[in-house]
Parts: structure tokens; sequence; C-alpha cells
């Protein structure tokens, strides 16, 4: 899309979602990942809008995704919950959330929390625990911002993923007994798994987790001045580091049944920041 023509599509989206809502929109936003999909059926007096009724949001194509924004409250807190992601693995653009992105900001929201599935680089975070996100390595080195004008496309990434933020969803999985470490998180490119060699050296590079996803959203809110955090669902251990093959099946498998204690913590985390 042309910046104009993305400009038009954002206008039209912030339209149909204040339509959609009819009162004020929520300033967090929610972007679920595979497995967090049971995060929906905790949105109360849910509103349901397409991806396909917001022209600057993207077409969805991956099982496990929906394509769809609920507008609702999850235990108090407003929240626009996003299920669906176009990722850069099904084109190659690291861009593809840019509208959505941009409509979020455009309708005030100052916070968003991503969610992923990903794989572990150490046996000590096995599958089925969670991973909050300090930070991340773009070693695929594509950004969705090639292309913007102006100095605020040299984007400041120091703290991306906001220290204030994770001091509260720490606090709170604290009190729940729920054990989450932070770490960081290689993006790669996909849709093909790691090599063993590959994922030694994402090792060596200091990574905690590797996933095909949440860095270009990352990169587009800091971008547009939103706030976010992120938390990985670990479906598996790094390829070599396991007997089994990996799969998406797998991935969708080991997310559903670790996937409801995880939404249980995202509920409460979402529940802590309207305090
Ligand atoms: N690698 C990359 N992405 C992933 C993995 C993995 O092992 N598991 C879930 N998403």
């Amino acid at each position: 899309m042309k910046p104009e023509e993305l400009e038009g599509a954002v206008e039209a989206s912030l339209r149909r979602l204040r339509q959609a809502a009819g009162e004020a929109l929520p300033e967090v936003a929610v972007l679920l990942g595979s497995g967090w999909g049971g995060l929906a059926s905790r949105v109360d007096g849910a509103v349901p809008v397409d991806y396909a009724e917001l022209p600057a949001f993207p077409a969805i194509g991956v099982g496990g995704h929906a394509g769809r924004v609920l507008i609702g409250r999850i235990e108090g807190t407003p929240v626009l919950v996003l299920s669906g992601r176009q990722h850069a693995y099904e084109h190659g653009d690291a861009g593809a959330m840019k509208g959505a992105v941009r409509t979020l900001a455009a309708a005030g929201v100052h916070t968003l929390v991503q969610t992923n599935a990903a794989g572990s680089l150490h046996t000590s975070l096995p599958p089925g625990a969670l991973m909050l996100v300090a930070d991340h390595l773009n070693l695929v080195q594509r950004s969705p911002l090639v292309g913007e004008a102006g100095n605020r496309r040299f984007v400041d990434m120091a703290e991306a993923y906001d220290p204030g933020l994770r001091h509260r969803a720490l606090a709170v999985a604290q009190r729940l007994g729920r054990p989450l470490r932070e770490g960081i998180y290689a993006w790669q490119l996909g849709p093909q798994f790691e090599t063993p060699a590959e994922i030694r050296m994402l090792q060596r590079l200091g990574a905690d987790a590797v996933g095909m996803s949440t860095v270009p959203e990352t990169i587009l809110a800091r971008h547009t001045g939103l706030k976010v955090l992120a938390l990985s669902l670990i479906t598996n251990l790094g390829c070599g580091l396991a007997a089994e093959a990996l799969s998406h099946e797998q991935t969708l498998a080991v997310a559903a049944q670790a996937g409801e204690a995880a939404v249980e913590l995202l509920a409460a985390i979402l529940a802590a920041l309207r305090e």
C-alpha cells in the first residue's frame, strides 16, 4: 500500500472500530499469537469486527488464527484483542501489520501486549513455560520501517519492551506463584524451523527463545510511540535439543495444553494494567 492509501485505510479502519465500540476505544491492545486464542473467550461484552471490515488490517492465512478484533473488557480492563497476525514469512514483507498498528495508535492505544509461540534455547525453559520478552535480536535484518521518511524512522530501541510494564507483569506472576522468566527473543523469518547449527548460534548470541513473529510489530509500535509488553509461550525445545521432529501441529498441540494457564496469567496482567 502506498503511504496515502495507508493513511486512508487507517482512517476508514478507525471509523469502523469507533462505530462498533459506540464509546471511547480501549487504550490497551493485545495481539494474540499461536496458542493464545483462549484469551478471546475471556473478553466480556465482546463486540467483534472482522479484519475484512478493516482496510488497514491484513488478510489472515495461517491455521489457528481467526483474523478479527474483539472490543470489550478483560477483568475490567478495556481492551482491543487482535486475533491473527500476518507474518513476514508469508510474503517477505516485514510491514504486514503496519496498517493495524497505525490504526491502534490513531485510536489512542498506548500499550500493545504481544503474545507468541516460541522455541526454547535452554532445557531449563521447557515446553509449556512462559517467557517475558526483555529484548530481541533482529537477525533477519528486515524492518517494517524501510521506505519511511523523516527523522522519526530512526527509532530508539533501548527500551523496546517497556521496563515498567515488565516489572508489573513479573509482580503479577510472582503474586500468582506462576514462574515467569525474562529472556531475549530471536526473530527468525521462517517458515522453516532452524537447523541445529542455527540453534547453537542463537544460544551463543545470547538468545533464550526463537520465533517467527513479534519483532516487526514491536518496531512498528515503538515508531508510533506505543509501549510494548511481549510474552512467549514455549512450545518446544529448539531443533536438536530434543529428540522429536518439529512441526506446526506440535506447536499448536503444546499450545493447546499450556495455553489455558498462559491466558490465565495474561488476564491477570491485563487486570493489573488498570491499577
Ligand atoms: N522456532 C521458530 N519458531 C517457533 C519455534 C521454533 O522452534 N517454535 C514455535 N515457533
